[in-house]
C-alpha cells in the first residue's frame, strides 16, 4: 500500500519535472516577470493612488504599449516622470534588479494587459 503510493507520488514528481522542461521559454520569461513584478512593482501598479498603470488595465497600459517596448523598457531602466507629475523610479527603486529582470516584468505587465484570447 505505502510502496504503491510512493511509486505514484514518484511518477507524479517525474512527470512534473518533465512538464516544466518541455515548457516553452516564453513562459519562463513570464514567470520571472511576475515574480519580479510581485517583489517590487506591485508595491505602486496594484496601488492606484500611486497614479501608476495597474496591472491587467488594458485601457491605461494601451497608449503606453504603443509607445513600443524600447521606450518602455527605457522608462522602467532610467526612471520617468509621467505628464500630471507621477513619477515612475528607475528600476522600481530596486537598483538591485538587473536589466533583464525588469524588462521581464515589463513584459509581463504589458502582456497581462492584453485581451485573453478565446
Ligand atoms: C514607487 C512606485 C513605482 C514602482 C515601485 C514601480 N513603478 Fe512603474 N510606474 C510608476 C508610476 C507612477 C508610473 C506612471 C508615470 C506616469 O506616466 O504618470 C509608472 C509607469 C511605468 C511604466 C510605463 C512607462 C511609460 O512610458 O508609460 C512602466 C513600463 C513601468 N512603470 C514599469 C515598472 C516596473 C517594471 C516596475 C518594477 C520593476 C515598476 N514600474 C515599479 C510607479 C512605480
Amino acid at each position: 500500500m505505502f510502496l504503491r503510493k510512493s511509486l505514484g507520488l514518484a511518477v507524479a514528481l517525474l512527470g512534473a519535472a518533465s512538464a516544466h522542461a518541455g515548457r516553452p521559454p516564453e513562459l519562463a520569461g513570464f514567470e520571472r516577470g511576475r515574480a519580479v513584478w510581485l517583489g517590487t512593482c506591485q508595491l505602486c501598479h496594484a496601488e492606484p493612488a500611486t497614479g501608476a498603470p495597474q496591472l491587467g488595465d488594458a485601457e491605461a497600459w494601451a497608449p503606453r504599449a504603443a509607445q513600443g517596448k524600447a521606450v518602455l523598457y527605457q522608462h522602467a531602466l532610467e526612471g520617468f516622470m509621467g505628464p500630471l507629475g507621477d513619477e515612475m523610479p528607475a528600476r522600481g527603486a530596486n537598483p538591485a534588479l538587473s536589466d533583464d529582470e525588469v524588462k521581464a516584468a515589463v513584459d509581463y505587465m504589458v502582456r497581462a494587459a492584453q485581451p485573453v484570447k478565446p
